[in-house]
C-alpha cells in the first residue's frame, strides 16, 4: 500500500482547534494514488508532546487522551457510512501525528445555526433523519458516540446537494471492548447535551453512558435545529445541570407541534423510556414528525434547500 507523508499534502486553512491540535485543509500536490479518493481532506494534526503532557497529568484530568488518539482512529477505520466521515490514511512526523479526514466543505451545524437561526421544518426534518441514520448506523455496530451535539454534525457538498456527517470518535465507545459487567461510566460530553444518567441522578442507575445516552443529546440538537437555540439554558454548568436532572425545559411559541412531540418522547430522564430505546429505531422511523422521510438512501435524496 501506498503511504502517504506530511510533504505529499499542500496545507491550507485552519478547518478549526480540536482538543489536542488544529484540522487543517490539506490537498494531494500529485494525482491521488487511489481513484475514489477526493483531492481535499481534512487532516487531524494531533501534537505527540502534547498528548504525552496530557498523559502524565491523566491521575488529575481523568483523560487518557492517547487512548482517545487511538479510539477515534480505530473506530474510523472500521465504520463506513455515508452519515459518518471516513479516515483515508494516517501519517505520522517526529512532532505530530495526522489523521485524513474527508472534508466537509459546508461548516457545522452550529455555525448553520448560529448564522440562520431555527431552520425552516422540511429542512430540519432532512438534516435530522440524516444525523438519526448515522445513529442507527452506529448503535448497530455497537458504539455509542458520546459527544453528540451540533459542532460534531459536519456539512459538506455531494452530487444530490449539501449533506450530513458525523465527525469527532475521540470519545466515542466501542462497546465490543468492554469486558464483562463494565460499563462505559466516564463522562466525556459537553455540557449542554450530557444526559441525566450521566450526572448520575438515578443512583439506582449510576452513572454510564448507555445508546440511549446519544438519543438524549440528538433530542437536544433536534430542539435546537427547530428553536435555534438548546433546550437547556442557564448561567452555569452546575444549573444547567440541575434543569437537566429535573428535565426542566419548555417549548418556545410555534414550536413545531410534532418536533415537539418527538424532542419530549426522546428527553425522558429514564434511558428505557425514551423513543427508540433497546435500539427500536424503527420507532423513531416511524414517528409523525418523519412522516414525509423515506429513509432509504437519504444520501442520494437532493435535500430541501436551507434558506
Ligand atoms: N472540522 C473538523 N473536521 C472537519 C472536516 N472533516 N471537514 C471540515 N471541517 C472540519
Amino acid at each position: 500500500m501506498t503511504r502517504l507523508v506530511a510533504g505529499d499534502f499542500e496545507w491550507g486553512r485552519v478547518l478549526g482547534e480540536g482538543s489536542y491540535g488544529e484540522v487543517v485543509l490539506a490537498r494531494l500536490k500529485d494525482p491521488s494514488p487511489f481513484p475514489d479518493w477526493p483531492t481535499e481532506f481534512a487532516v487531524k494534526k494531533l501534537s505527540k508532546r502534547f498528548i504525552l503532557k496530557e498523559q502524565s497529568i491523566m491521575h488529575r484530568t481523568g483523560r487518557d487522551v492517547q487512548k482517545q488518539c487511538f479510539t477515534e482512529k480505530n473506530l474510523l477505520s472500521k465504520l463506513s457510512s455515508p452519515f459518518i466521515v471516513s479516515l483515508f490514511t494516517t501519517f505520522t512526523t517526529t512532532e505530530e501525528l495526522f489523521y485524513a479526514i474527508s472534508y466537509q466543505d459546508q461548516g457545522d451545524l452550529r455555525e448553520l445555526l448560529n448564522e440562520k437561526g431555527a431552520l425552516e421544518v422540511n429542512a430540519a426534518r432532512f438534516y435530522l433523519a440524516e444525523l438519526f441514520s448515522a445513529l442507527f448506523y452506529l448503535h448497530d455496530n455497537l458504539v455509542i458516540h458520546r459527544d453528540i451535539k451540533p459542532e460534531n454534525i459536519l456539512l459538506g457538498k455531494s452530487e444530490s446537494g449539501v449533506h450530513l456527517k458525523l465527525c469527532d470518535f475521540a470519545t466515542a465507545k466501542d462497546v465490543t471492548t468492554l469486558k464483562d459487567g463494565e460499563r462505559a461510566s466516564t463522562f466525556v460530553g459537553s455540557a449542554e447535551y450530557v444526559s441525566p444518567e450521566l450526572l448520575g441522578y438515578d443512583e439506582e442507575v449510576g452513572k454510564y453512558a448507555v445508546y440511549e445516552s446519544d438519543l438524549w443529546a440528538a433530542a437536544s440538537v433536534v430542539y435546537f435545529t427547530l428553536a435555534g437555540l438548546p433546550p437547556f439554558r442557564a448561567e452555569s454548568e452546575y444549573l444547567m445541570y440541575r434543569k437537566i436532572e429535573t428535565n426542566d425545559y419548555s417549548f418556545p411559541e410555534g414550536f413545531h407541534e410534532e418536533g415537539k412531540t418527538l424532542v419530549k418522547e426522546l428527553l425522558q430522564l429514564k434511558p428505557c423510556e425514551r423513543l427508540g430505546a433497546g435500539r427500536n429505531h424503527s420507532d423513531i422511523k416511524n414517528h409523525p414528525f418523519f412522516k414525509e422521510i423515506n429513509w432509504t438512501d437519504l444520501h442520494k435524496q437532493e435535500p430541501p434547500t436551507i434558506r
